[in-house]
């Protein structure tokens, strides 16, 4: 059988550091592979408006040249700092912001104006900055702020973007901050920070920065993103086609759904796998599967693949037996609330899945599929509906397609190829 190679674009979690790290260095950072996103292009923007020296527009062949301001070097804006669709953004300039004496108003689109953002606010606020919400919660968000104290904290949720916005407030506050959590979160931020000369340590618990000293700008290739990749390599299972992605990210703490992959009956290889600007890489290759089956998914493993919950769910609605989604909660504050939308649009389609506060239930069924699917300008969302469309057989309707522009550029065009590719 022949194998369709494919690449996706950079990772997401990755280009907003990357960018937003460089900016904070001394010197010149040369950055490859940042993801052409919409929401990448938010913390562009955001961070132009702070006063850095940094295109807002690029390719995935460009070069992205970053002209760092140091540490703490960053100019009071004068306009709101726009932030689009993107909770990354918002909630690491949060951090950032709060170290810097300067005040600030954060807003952003529809869906993420509802979303949390006293879940930075009140450790921020204990460390010294300054809070005005417009409304209960979410955006438009005012910070004031300076002289910070140094903070230790149990975060109460396993989110990467809490403790990234802590630890980059002690940086560019020069406060030592810890912050434990229930889980381990997505650890880029540990990673890249480190790598620049910051210094940090991890335990079995969470991670403490000791500030003080300059970093060092980046040069870095970015890898694909395994959050992007789930896609074409789910469509590959569906159809029984030999499908290689190639670069992708393959970090311990984003690589939960191809552990689950596995146990649903479709191991995924990981090839040449290699060490790059600190961040594991390898190239993801699936096989023809005899069929998938249904698992369990919860505890410690979902902030793992938080982000590739949907997909998995929208898999679970073509395997054997039941899937069970728990410990999940989270997804109810993401670019929508998750377990609300993909329940709503598997029945909508004629599958067949049930809500529980914590996760979902679904049932799989190799019958046909049809209905129209209200993707609330999810893009995940879009996205893994669309594996369900692309597949023969199915009639399935998507009511907003151009909402994926904000992690996956070029998305409709490569689901095209994995199935059309004999
Ligand atoms: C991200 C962290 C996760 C994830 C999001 C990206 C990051 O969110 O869902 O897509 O880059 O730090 P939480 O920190 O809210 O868990």
């Amino acid at each position: 059988m022949t194998v369709l190679r494919l690449r996706v674009p950079g990772d997401k979690s990755l280009s907003h550091r990357a960018l937003m790290f460089a900016a904070l260095a001394d010197g010149r950072s040369r950055l490859r592979g940042v993801l052409p996103s919409a929401d990448v292009r938010s913390t562009a923007g955001v961070l132009a408006a702070l006063g850095v020296d940094v295109a807002t527009e690029w390719d995935d062949a460009d070069e992205v040249i970053v002209v760092g301001r140091g540490v703490r070097g960053l100019q009071e804006p004068s306009t709101a700092l726009d932030c689009g669709n993107s909770g990354t953004t918002t909630r690491l300039m949060a951090g950032i912001v709060a170290g810097h004496l300067m005040t600030a108003t954060f807003t952003g689109d529809e869906s993420l104006s509802r979303r949390p953002m006293r879940r930075v606010a009140r450790p921020l606020a204990q460390m010294g900055a300054r809070f005005v919400f417009a409304r209960d919660d979410g955006l438009p968000m005012t910070i004031c702020g300076g002289a910070l104290r140094a903070l230790s904290y149990a975060s109460p949720t396993a989110s990467a973007q809490v403790k990234s916005a802590l630890l980059l407030a002690g940086l560019v506050g020069g406060v030592p901050v810890r912050v434990d959590e229930p889980q381990r979160s997505r650890d880029h931020t540990e990673r890249l920070l480190a790598a620049q000369g910051a210094t940090l340590v991890v335990d079995d618990d969470g991670v403490a920065l000791e500030p003080g000293g300059r970093l060092a700008p980046l040069a870095l290739r970015i890898p694909g993103d395994p959050s992007s990749a789930i896609f074409p390599l789910a469509l590959a299972l569906l159809l029984g086609r030999a499908v290689l992605v190639e670069r992708v990210l393959v970090n311990p703490t984003r690589t939960g759904a191809l552990r689950v992959l596995a146990r649903m009956g479709a191991p995924v290889a990981r090839l040449d796998e290699t060490i790059s600007g600190g961040e594991p890489v390898a190239e993801l290759a699936v096989e023809r599967v005899p069929g998938l089956r249904g698992t369990n998914i919860g505890g410690d493993e979902i902030p793992s693949l938080i982000d590739e919950l949907p997909m998995l769910a929208c898999l679970a609605a073509r395997a054997e037996g039941e899937t069970v989604i728990s410990d999940a909660t989270e997804l109810r504050v993401k670019e929508s609330d998750r377990i609300a939308a993909v329940v709503s649009n598997l029945r909508a389609i004629g599958a067949d899945a049930d809500e529980r506060p914590d996760g979902l239930v679904v049932r799989g069924s190799p019958r046909p599929l049809a209905g129209r699917v209200t993707t609330h300008g999810d893009h995940r969302i879009a996205m893994a509906f669309g594996v369900l469309a692309a597949l023969p057989g199915n009639d399935i309707a998507i009511d907003d397609r151009e909402c994926v522009r904000v992690s996956y550029p070029g998305f409709w065009a490569q689901l095209a190829h994995v199935a059309t590719s004999a």
